[in-house]
């Protein structure tokens, strides 16, 4: 996974409230992840819910590049404030035209353009526009400028997300990463020359039900009464990422590989 002729990419699964913020921030410490482009899907990233613009601006300062997110991205009011000037953040390019935000996005980095979709699944999800053709036609938007195409693809059936993926492969897209399950799949693979994992899980407390506390988890199973649901407060988070490596003249991925581990972390001060 070195080769200097290619762009590199980090991308983490949901990162879930505090645990998943600090730890998401210390493997960028500790790793020495710089050269890479580094992106994180944050629509769980504030309290499990939502992104505040004070957690926009610390990802933003961790070194993350880009953030992606999902169905949750609406869930802080402050997000309707501030997601018109948050460059680095995408929401689900399918939400109806007049949504605030941007679906995708153009960066820079290193002296590449790198394109970034974020969509959203249908199957087993709220309704939204369908991605289909519309992939197609921002695909071929962002190929005219770079051959650099990525997606974050949240959604929540395997066959919806692998029939997805291959439709894009064969787009020209470069790498695809399925997230919203917050469970990483062992499937990744370079299929068409486009990087790709059915779901790349997420980032935060391990001991939880997908990041959340156990226990309001069991309470709404067992009751069916909705219980203001916490995050999962243990000592240990897990780390769920992906590498993928791009050639830039072609936007070939030429590499993947999935990172799963453990932390031990003591971060409970307040858990947001
Ligand atoms: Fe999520
Ligand atoms: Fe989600």
């Amino acid at each position: 996974m070195s080769d200097d002729k290619t762009i590199k990419v980090l991308f983490f699964g949901d990162l879930v409230g505090r645990p998943g913020r600090y730890a998401v921030r210390n493997f960028l410490l500790e790793n020495d992840y710089t050269n890479h482009f580094v992106i994180a899907n944050v629509e769980n990233a504030s309290h499990g819910f939502g992104l505040t613009e004070k957690n926009y601006n610390e990802l933003s300062e961790y070194g993350i590049d880009c953030m992606t997110s999902g169905n949750h991205i609406w869930d802080k009011r402050d997000i309707f404030n501030y997601i018109d000037k948050a460059d680095k953040l995408l929401r689900p390019i399918n939400y109806p035209e007049k949504t605030l935000g941007k679906g995708s996005s153009i960066f820079n980095f290193n002296g590449y353009k790198i394109g970034v979709i974020n969509i959203l699944g249908r199957v087993f999800m709220n309704l939204v526009d369908s991605q289909w053709e519309m992939v197609k036609a921002e695909i071929e938007r962002i190929k005219k400028i770079t051959p650099i195409v990525i997606i974050d693809f949240h959604a929540e059936a395997t066959a919806e997300k692998i029939c997805f993926a291959k439709y894009c492969s064969e787009l020209g897209c470069s790498a695809f990463f399925g997230t919203h399950t917050h469970v990483q799949t062992a499937d990744e693979s370079i299929i068409n020359n486009m990087g790709y994992i059915t779901d790349a899980g997420f980032c935060g407390g391990k001991d939880g039900v997908i990041g959340m506390d156990y226990t309001t988890s069991l309470n709404r199973f067992l009751t069916s009464i909705p219980e203001r649901y916490e995050i999962a407060d243990s000592n240990s988070q897990q780390i769920n990422a992906v590498e993928v490596e791009i050639n830039p003249n072609t936007g070939y991925a030429v590499a993947i590989k999935r990172i799963f581990c453990s932390r031990n972390e003591v971060e409970k001060e307040n858990s947001q």
